[in-house]
This record gives structure tokens, sequence and C-alpha cells, in this order.
């Protein structure tokens, strides 16, 4: 299987509108009957196996390794190293746009961090690759490596994120906070993380000539193919990249990293199909992470607990060949109101691996930070943490001065806590515990992730069978797209879901932009929603043109599509199917074209975010220091559902990291060697079922006339941005502990 194709699930026969069912994936058959191919699971004509080795060393000089060794290895064809390698065209220490990822392509001896790419062995099994690379005995000169924000000098990033000023401002902080009758100043730690994906990286890469063939897990498969184009100097044309399944991406697919583009070089150098698929302990390096923060959070308040300052400072880590800069002080352009508001970051360069998107880039650093500080201040101030919230809710989006295009956290609020039972929470610590005497804290957090769209485009294709089509390239690491966005093609070719085939899933495909930033819905959905639209105005151009049709002269805008039929809108009794208008017309497709992208003049005039309220409970054992999240309740308000079930497991793997980001997840550097200590899935800890308690996600209803014609904001990383806010403030009403340092660890507690 080389692209998606679902169609005729009878599962789906259903009519009117499809958008806002709960329907289960429609790609959930291929999944667990195995007939999902994942990149890796592909093998080729003559097929080699790829093996990196990587370094042992975060920084310094590859003195020697012993090819000759690797080579003379039984089934080993070739060793790619930094002086036997093909050409690639462009210069991979080059990053002049944000969504460019510099990258290893074993183009010198130098080592920039640990887990670097420094020579790839190419076999006829993945037993001789494998053992080939152990054979290498790299010598190296190593000097100190930098892997703390205390251990290099720190400098003003030129921007951050994908290209905000370091900066921003409103008021004067100072001031405000000179003249508050309270103030805090704390600062707040958060570690590395990586993207610990299901589905390591992997590539298969293929020539036939100039033309190029690649299997890999993506997040943009449009903009990967035009990147590998760029990288070997190739037409965009003779560059095929499919990826119908990925398992799991969470940002760390997005971009194009080193070892991807290794796999295509060992299939040019070889002129033979290659595979090339990361190690588990290889995937924590080359691909990107979490940067480190610390976050110095200064508020201030009037005697009434209204904001008169809010400084949120961020020092973060990049590496020190690339320019990604975790905009995490960004997350206190948004949600609170107060007359001066300073956000700005210094960055570190360290020898590790470049940081990057990881779910809820910014936001999730930035919001447990800013969280934790507003509820120190609502206790300092002896208030309610939800009524401070209250107090000081932004009505318009504070730096910017711009209303919101809509702005429903009062009801996520409400419903939150309602849904809850928030009321009577005693406003001290320690005051509850349970039958078996553990400490109960209830904590509340605002969750907040803009509204992104990127630029698509897709095809929507009428059949003269009464059936439909959809076209789009498209990405679902898992998340649901394909079944969204088909819910959306069914609605926007007027026909019912089992009657829509849904193509995806290659780069043959118009590029419907990439999944990230949670904009995939919104900028494929409305890219396929416009595709429709034009589908169905020419079909009705027919219609109304034709003295036979009933619809003769009843203009485009005088008639109205649905279940496979057009109808005048002044009398549904007359009309005709799609099917006996294009008979009659003789033709056999009806394709519509359509683009989805943000509307800059409503961008201009409104701020555009999604937003939501998370309730957390947490037990902690007094004398051990154990945390237990027993209860969490998030309320969020992202504009339109287009289906609650897809969007509820949404929220809940957002929830779920949320808790991972208060509780258990940290990247260890051994500060010896700067490798990572846990680079692997047991010692790594993330959440599993026993840590994730029941979980409530209520959908609040909200109409956003202006954020696309869908009203769909996203729903992919928010989750994760209230709940890591909550659990600290839960563990804190628990215990009187107040975490300044993530994850909070059992001994902090103590
Ligand atoms: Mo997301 S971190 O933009 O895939």
């Amino acid at each position: 299987m080389t692209e998606l194709v679902l169609s005729q699930n009878p599962a789906h026969t259903r009519h009117g509108s499809s958008s806002g069912q709960p329907l289960t994936r429609l790609d959930g058959p291929l999944k667990v009957t195995g007939r999902a191919i994942y990149a890796a699971d592909q093998r080729p004509e003559g097929l080699l196996y790829a093996v990196m080795a990587v370094s042992t060393i975060a920084r310094g000089r590859v003195v020697s390794l012993d090819v000759a060794a690797a080579r003379a290895h039984p089934g080993v064809v070739d060793v790619m190293t930094s002086e036997h390698r093909p050409k690639i065209f462009v210069d991979p220490d080059v990053h002049d746009q944000p969504f460019n990822f510099c990258f290893q392509a074993l183009q010198d001896d130098r080592v920039r961090y640990a887990g670097q790419p420094i020579a790839v062995v190419i076999a006829q099994s993945l037993e001789a690759a494998t053992e080939g690379a152990g054979l290498l005995a790299p010598r190296y000169e190593s000097e100190t490596a930098r892997l703390t924000l205390d251990d290099v000098e720190s400098f003003t990033p030129p921007f951050v994120g994908v290209g905000h000023p370091a900066m921003a401002q409103k008021g004067d902080v100072e001031a405000g906070l000179a003249s508050a009758a309270r103030k805090i100043d704390a600062t707040y730690e958060t570690p590395m993380q990586f993207h610990n994906a299901m589905e390591p990286h992997a590539i298969v890469a293929a020539f036939e000539g100039r033309k190029l063939t690649i299997d890999t897990p993506t997040q943009a498969l449009a903009f990967g193919r035009a990147r590998f184009a760029e990288i070997f100097g190739l037409s965009p044309d003779d560059v095929l990249v499919r990826c119908p399944f990925l398992g799991g991406g969470f940002g760390g697919k997005g971009l194009m990293s080193g070892p991807i583009v290794l796999g295509v070089m060992a299939a040019k150098l070889t002129g033979r199909p290659v595979k090339l698929v990361a190690a588990r302990a290889q995937l924590y390096g080359p691909f990107g992470h979490r940067s480190p923060t610390r976050q110095r959070l200064r508020l201030g308040v009037d005697a009434e607990g209204r904001l008169t300052a809010l400084a949120h400072h961020a020092k973060i880590a990049t590496s020190t060949f690339d320019a990604f800069f975790e905009a995490a002080a960004d997350a206190s352009h948004t949600l609170y109101a107060s007359p001066a508001i300073r956000t700005s970051h210094e960055a570190v360069r360290l020898d590790t691996g470049t940081p990057m998107f990881v779910r809820a880039p910014g936001e999730a650093s930035g919001s447990i930070a800013l969280e934790s500080a507003i509820d120190e201040m609502a206790a300092a101030q002896g208030m309610d943490p939800l009524a401070f919230r209250l107090l000081n809710y932004a009505e318009r989006e504070p730096i910017s001065g711009k209303p919101f295009s809509s702005k429903r956290l009062r009801e996520c609020f409400a419903q939150g806590a309602e849904a809850f039972g928030w009321q009577g929470r005693p406003l001290a610590p320690r005051q509850m515990q349970d039958k078996d005497g553990l400490l109960v804290g209830w904590g509340v957090g605002v969750a907040t992730f803009p509204a992104v769209m990127f630029q698509g485009v897709a095809r929507a294709v009428l059949h003269a069978d009464g059936s439909g089509r959809i076209e789009a390239t498209g990405q679902d690491m898992g998340q649901g797209a394909w079944t969204a966005l088909a819910q959306i093609g069914a609605d926007a070719l007027a026909l019912p879901l089992d009657k829509v085939e849904f193509r995806s899933g290659t780069s043959k495909y118009p590029d419907a932009g990439m999944a990230g930033g949670s904009g995939h819905t919104a900028t494929a959905g409305l890219a396929i929603h416009n595709a429709g639209g034009d589908a169905i105005a020419k079909l009705a151009a027919l219609a109304t043109q034709d003295p036979q049709s009933p619809l003769y002269g009843a203009g485009n805008a005088g008639v109205i599509a649905r279940d496979g039929r057009l109808m005048r809108r002044d009398d549904e009794a007359r009309g005709e199917s799609f099917a006996v208008i294009m008979a009659r017309a003789g033709v056999a497709e009806i394709a519509g074209e359509g683009k989805g992208a943000a509307d800059p003049a409503a961008q201009q005039q409104y701020a555009m975010h999604a937003h939501g309220a998370v309730f957390a409970e947490v037990k902690v054992d007094p004398d051990l220091g154990m945390v237990r999240t027993t209860r969490l309740v998030g309320a969020f308000a992202a504009g339109r559902i287009i289906n609650p079930r897809l969007a509820q497991s949404q929220y809940f793997g957002g929830m779920i990291w949320g808790i991972s980001f208060a509780l258990h997840e940290e990247a260890l550097l051994d500060r010896r060697t700067g490798r990572v200590l846990n680079a692997d899935l047991s010692e790594y800890l993330i959440p599993t079922n026993a840590d994730a308690p029941a979980m409530q996600a209520i959908m609040v209803d909200e109409r956003d006339p202006h954020v696309n014609a869908l009203g769909v904001k996203g729903v992919g990383e928010i989750g994760i941005t209230g709940t890591a806010g909550a659990i600290a403030s839960a563990v804190w009403h628990a215990t009187g502990v107040r975490a300044r340092k993530f994850p909070i660890r059992p001994e902090m507690l103590m």
C-alpha cells in the first residue's frame, strides 16, 4: 500500500451532515487487521539496508573510523562517511528560514552532539549492516561539552517559534511592579523532552534514473517533497513522497532531519533502493526535542487582585548549528489582562541536537510556568484561583489589543467547574484527605493555543454514477485526520460519506498543507470544503443553464445541494440528482479545486485562539511523596468540532501529555558524555494506563464566524497546556509544596 484510499465503508451509510458525527476512524479496520503499511514495511526489489553509526561524544572531531573492517564484513556493500558520500545540493548548515531544519549529512568530521550520525553502513541485510557498523571503532578528539543553560553565555535570539520577535511588550512593567500591592517573583524550570512516537523515523528511498520515490513518515508530504528536491538537485515533479500512515508524529516528523536525508544519499551512492530505520536509542538526538527552559515570572497585583504587571522571561536552549528557539514566554501574550506585560527570551547554544516543535510548542512549556505563577498569586491574595482568573480575564488580546474572533473561556470555566465539582474547594492547602490518608488537592489551569492555518489546496470530484472523490495530500499520524477530512469532503460534495472516496497520503495529490500547529483540519478541511463548493457550483451551472432541467433559470445562488441532489432553494420538491444532471450533459466527472488559508483581513482584525480550562485532582502519599492524578476534567472551546469522538481523543491525548509534563518525563543528559541517559521507552518515563485517570473532555459550543469558513480552530495540542499547570496547582493544594521544577518528583514533596 503506497497511498491511502478509503471508500465505501457500509458502517457509514448516513445521510445529512457528516460533520459533527462521532464516527470511528475510517482507517481503523486497516490498522487493526494489519493492512496499514508503514514506511519501514516497504520492501522494494533489490533493497539494501542502511544502519547509522552515531557519535558517543557530544563535541569534537572524528579522528578515525575503521572503514576497511566494516567493508570487509560479509554482506556489507558500502560504507558512507564524510569522505565518501554523494553530493548534495544545499549546505546542511544554512538555516535561512524557520522551516528549514539544519541537519547532519556527513558534511565534515565535526561532532556537534551525542548521537550525531558519523557513518552509514549499507549491506545486503539488516544484520550485516548492524554488525558492520559495530566494526567502525571510531576514535575521537573530544572537547568539553556544553550541556546546561548555565554552561555558556546567552544571547537574544533573532526570533522565536515560527518567526515571532523574541520580545513583546505593552505598558511599563517596572512601574506596574513598583506600584503593586503584592508581587511575586518565581522561576520555573522545565526539562528536555523527546517526541517518543511509537513508529521510529524511517525511510525507504529508491532512484529510477532521476525519479526518486521515498516512503517516510512525515507530517508534511509536499513540504518534504520540495525539501528533498532541493537537497538532491531534482525537480519536485521527479520526487514522490508516500506516507499513507504514520505511527505518531508530535512535531518530530514535521521537517526532514539528517538521518532521513542519509537514507536517500545511501540510495544514490549504491544505485539501489535503501531502507534506513533509526533504532530506538538513535531517536534521542538528530530528530529534535523540546528545549529545556528556565522561566522567570514576575507578577504584581493591586489591593483587589487585579494584575498591574506581568513579566515572563524564558531562557531556552538551541544547538550550536541551528536556529530553533522555543517561544515559551509567548504563552503570556494572550491569557490575562494587565496594563503592563513583557515577554522576552534569551538563548544558549548547547552541544545537543537541535530542539524542535514538540506538541504544543511554546505554550506547553510556557503555560506551566504562567499558570503556576498565577496560582501562586491567587493563593497569596487569598483568592480562589478560578475567581482570580475571572477577575483578570482578558476581554481583548492583551498586547495586541485585538478583539478575539471568539473566546468562550468563561463558559469553559463554568462547565468545567460544574462537572468537576469545584465549588467548596478549601482555599488553604493540606485540607483534604481521602479514607486511606492520602492528601487530596484540586487545581485548575487555563489552556490556550493559537488557531493556526497553513496554505493548502485540494480537489473534489463528482462522478457520473452519483459518487464523489476527494484528493488531498493530508497526513494522519493517528489523530484522525483521514476521518475528519473525509467527513468535511462528504459535506462539501453534498453526498453521504459512503459515496465519497477519500484519496490521500502521497505527494502526487494536491498539497493540502502540513499536519502541524493544530492547523491541519482547518487548512486541509477548508481546501476540501472550497473544492467541493467549486464542483457543486460547476454542476449547478450545468443544470441551471439546461432547459430540460427543473432547475433551469434558478441561477447558482438559487439552488442547494443535499444528499446527491440539487434542488431549488425556494421549492425543494423541484430538483434532480447529480447523476441525472451529469448523464444528460454527457460528462463523466466534474472536478472542483479549492484553497485553504487564513484570511489576512480577518487575521489583521482579530486574535484567534482556542481556549480551555482543565481541572485536576491529585492524591499524594504524605510519607512517600508519590503523586497520582485521580481525576481530570477539561472544558475546551475550539470552534466547530468536526468529529467529537476524535476531538475527545485529541483532548485526552493532550491531557495525558500534561500529566506527563507535570509528573513524569524528563530526558537526562550524562554530564560527561552529553548522551541521553534514558534513551528508551522504559527509562524515559511517560504515563501508562495506570497513570491516566478517569478523564472528561467537555466540548463547549463555540461558533467562530471569523477564523475560517468552517469555524474550525484545531484541537491537537491545547490539551497539554492547561493540564500541566492544573496538576502542579493541585499538588500544591494537596501538600502545600510549590513545584518550581518539572517534572515534580516524590523527593520534592517529602
Ligand atoms: Mo505540531 S508540534 O506543530 O506537530
